[in-house]
């Protein structure tokens, strides 16, 4: 079982517009809620593609109610650690004229050492012990900024593979802990790393780097140019098709998903990598925020070309 981990989840509203007007009041033409958290979202497209995976984090208050609501519509099982304060709302606004989307995040809400104890001793003690763990996204207020680096060290000795999907400080500090697989984006990594990624060979260099520090697999995502990855013997580009991208909210978690699906049924890096990027264009291919779906992944998976370069 591939478990998830979710620190800081959000029921996303989305809101269309006709006409965004700015000082004046709009009128919504739908509004939609929605599951968010990278976590979550990786365990979503695990179900999608019949994996095996539950998800793990806090969840509180009413809008965590609805969170669970559209979570257990969605079949996808779960097991929150419940918190007093109310779970963040992302609002998304997209302009139906213009097609821009207007993003208000909020931090998240405010966790007491007592319930992060609660979620470190359930995710401790998941019964039968899962294969493989993600965490991923951002950490809330009151939870230590090197949390990931503790939970991957206890996940570790417990012989768990471990995956970490952060950013900033969150990714610096859990790195640290040399997590079994890694997928920044050129973004993350340039923060990760401390230098620009200008060109493919500075991405390849990166990923090189990674590696030589302990990490199995590092893999550094690069939108509509896929991904370069490697492993301490190998390392490959990973190309998608051209394609007409609706949206690409998702596309990193999809693709995530998909490699550490396919690594868990053992497959090879490469066809690991073939997956992870037909299932992160696949992500592109649907509105808003919606996933991947199984049928554009398998049609995709033979479009993705993988090159395997010179160590
Ligand atoms: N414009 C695009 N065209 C085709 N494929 C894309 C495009 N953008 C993203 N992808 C696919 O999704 C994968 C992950 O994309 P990206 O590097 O943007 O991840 P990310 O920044 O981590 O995304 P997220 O916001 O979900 O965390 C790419 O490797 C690629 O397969
Ligand atoms: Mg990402």
């Amino acid at each position: 079982m591939i478990a998830t981990v979710t620190l800081n989840p959000s029921l996303d509203r989305h809101v269309a517009v006709d006409n965004l007007v700015l000082d004046d009041t709009n009128r919504w033409v739908s509004m939609k809620y929605q599951p968010g958290g990278k976590g979550i979202n990786v365990s979503r497209v695990i179900y999608e593609l019949g994996g095996d995976t539950k998800a793990y984090g806090f969840v509180g208050g009413v809008d965590g109610d609805v969170l669970k609501k559209l979570l257990k519509g969605h079949k996808v099982p779960c097991d929150f650690t419940s918190i007093k304060n109310d779970i963040r709302s992302n609002f998304i606004i997209t302009d139906l004229k213009t097609h821009r989307q207007t993003r208000i995040s909020a931090p998240g809400p405010q966790v007491s050492s007592g319930e992060l104890k609660k979620l470190v001793d359930k995710i401790t003690g998941i019964k039968p012990k899962p294969t493989h763990i993600v965490f991923a996204g951002s950490v809330p207020p009151g939870v230590p900024g090197d949390i990931y680096y503790e939970l991957i060290v206890r996940m570790q000795a417990m012989g768990i593979v471990t995956v970490l999907d952060s950013a900033d400080q969150w990714l610096r500090e859990g790195v640290r802990a040399k997590p079994d697989i890694i997928k920044p984006n050129v973004r993350e990594a340039q923060g990760l790393l401390g230098v620009e990624l200008k060109t493919e060979e500075d991405v390849i260099y990166a990923v090189k780097t990674i590696v030589s520090s302990g990490i199995k697999i590092a893999s550094i995502s690069r939108g509509r140019e896929g991904m370069i990855i490697a492993d301490k013997d190998q390392i490959f580009k990973v190309v998608p098709p051209d394609v007409q991208v609706l949206s690409t909210v998702g596309a990193g978690d999809s693709t995530v998903a998909a490699l550490v699906l396919k690594l868990s049924q053992g497959g090879t890096l490469e066809d690991a990598s073939r997956l992870a990027v037909a299932a992160g264009t696949a992500a592109t291919l649907t509105a808003g925020t919606e996933l991947c779906h199984k049928a554009d992944v398998e049609s995709l998976l033979p479009q993705v070309k993988v090159e395997r370069l010179l160590f």
